[in-house]
Order: C-alpha cells, then structure tokens, then sequence
C-alpha cells in the first residue's frame, strides 16, 4: 500500500477520533454548567501511526486485507476518571448513546494483566460521513482512573524502551508499582464523597464569583461610580471572610438590585 492509500485509509479515523473527543468534553461542559459532578476527568484520542499499525499486523500476524477487521484500536479514545466507580458510569453513560454500538467489553479493571495493567476497554462501532458517504469504523475506548494512567504510561515508556523485554527486576517493580495503584484507588474511593463535595463547592464558587462581577461591571453602565465602588469593596470585604453561606447571601442581594437597575434603564430607554 503506498503513502496515499494510507492516507485514505486513516482520514476517516482522524474525523471519528475528533467527533468522539469532542463530544466526551462536551458532556464534560454540560456536567459543570449543571453544577454536577462529572466521571470524565479528561478525554484524549489519538490515531495510531503507520509505523505502529506495521509492527502490530506484523505480530499479530494480520494480512493487509483483515487490517481494519482486526486491529481494533486504529482509533483510539482514552478516557480518563478520578475514581474507579466513575468508570462504570462512563461506559454505562457510552451504552446508552445511540450514535456508539458497543460490540464487546475487555475488563481489565476486574481482571488485571499480567503486567499490571488495568483499564477497562470497549470496543466500539461508530460511522463517520465522508464526501464518500457513511463509513463505519471500529475503536476502542479506554476507560481507566488518573492512578491506573499514571502506571500505564510509565510502563508503556520501558515497554518501549525494552523493546517489550522488560527485565525481571524491573517487571517485579512494575507490578509492586500496581499494587500500589489499587491501594491507592481505594483509598482515594473511600473518600470519594469528601473529593466531590469539595469540588462541587468550589465548582459554585468560581462561578459566583463570575456571577457577581459580571453584574458590578453590568452597573458601572447604569449608576454612579461611587455607588458600584461600594458594591465592590463590600464585595472583597466577603470574599475574605471566606464563608460560602456570606457569599451566596450578597450574590442572591446583588442579583436583586442589579435587576432593579435592568428594570429602570428598561423604563427610562422606552
Ligand atoms: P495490543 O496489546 O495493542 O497488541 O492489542 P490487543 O489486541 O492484544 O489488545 P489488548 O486489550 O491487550 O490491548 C489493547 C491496548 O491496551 C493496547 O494497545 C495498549 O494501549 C493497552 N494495553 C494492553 N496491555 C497493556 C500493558 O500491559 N501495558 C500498557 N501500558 N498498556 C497496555
Ligand atoms: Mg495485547
């Protein structure tokens, strides 16, 4: 196959890995702009390279013909959880989408690899419109927590490094290593309530406080200089308190006597 036809063959994967990548975050934006904690983390896709699709079909001895058949991860999305119980969530969330066929699960979550890996894969169908028309393609999803990232990606770097013969001593430390990232998982599950409501709460902050100077700036329009001035100091007198209940009580006030204002410049344009 020449440098072109690769070129035809990846292009479709490209759109497929951005329209998912895309759309992860955009779940991602409508969990905060509700307010709610969001399972998705981060979300990142790649497409693999030519040199990378070779080696595989050339280990898993795959003809060029079955290529898209059978390596299931020419695209892939990786998505990235704080907590272990977030990445059911995940894949429950990606069953129920219309546009995602699920076509089988790989649980290495539950059931470890040798190595120490653990992530939990679906491999999916998912079609993309090209000026050739609809074309379904197959990928994989990873779904797997910061901790379990963390090691998949510093193993990955000596599987490279070793040219997959990684020394016993160092396998040895490896799988330590995931123990370590179970352990840690866990610990950071048992607290998993605490995280959220912490994030939740600050979450709520950050856009209070967008909220309040979006309306201070909204008034320098509409009334005296000295009377926003005063808003504002008070403004920074609350904020220093560093009490969420002070603080929604003045965004709830302000909100009120901004809408006054909106109502009388209302009244005086007409
Ligand atoms: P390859 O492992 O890519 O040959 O694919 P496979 O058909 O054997 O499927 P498998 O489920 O084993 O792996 C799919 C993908 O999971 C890989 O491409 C890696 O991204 C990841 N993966 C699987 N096993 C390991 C591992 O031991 N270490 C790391 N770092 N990643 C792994
Ligand atoms: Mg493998």
């Amino acid at each position: 196959m020449d440098i072109l036809l690769w070129h035809k063959l990846l292009g479709p994967y490209e759109l497929a890995v951005q329209e998912l990548v895309l759309k992860f975050r955009h779940m991602k934006k409508e969990y905060q702009d509700r307010g709610m904690y969001c399972p998705i983390e981060s979300v990142e896709g790649r497409v693999k390279t030519v040199s990378s699709i070779l080696d595989k079909m050339k280990r898993k001895n795959i003809p060029m013909d079955q290529l898209e058949e059978l390596v299931e991860d020419i695209a892939g999305v990786r998505i990235i959880c704080q907590f272990v119980e977030d990445i059911e969530k995940v894949s429950r969330m990606i069953e129920e989408r219309s546009d995602i066929e699920v076509q089988y699960e790989k649980d290495y979550v539950k059931n470890m690899k040798e190595s120490g890996y653990r992530s939990y894969h679906l491999i999916i169908f998912y079609t993309v419109h090209t000026l050739e028309g609809p074309k379904k393609l197959q990928m994989e999803i990873q779904i797997r927590t910061m901790a379990m990232d963390f090691w998949a990606t510093v193993e990955h770097s000596l599987q490279y490094k070793y040219k997959e013969r990684i020394p016993e001593h160092i396998k040895r430390r490896l799988s330590n290593a995931a123990n370590a990232i179970i352990a840690l998982d866990n610990e950071m599950s048992s607290v998993r309530s605490e995280i959220m409501d912490a994030q939740l709460s600050s979450q709520l902050q950050h856009r209070m406080v967008a909220d309040i100077l979006n309306n201070i700036e909204n008034m320098y329009r509409v009334t005296s200089q000295r009377e926003v001035e005063k808003i504002q100091e008070e403004f920074y007198r609350i904020y220093a308190l560093n009490d969420m209940a002070e603080l929604k009580h003045f965004h709830t006030q302000l909100d009120m006597i901004a809408e006054g204002y909106r109502a009388q410049s209302v009244t005086e344009d007409l």
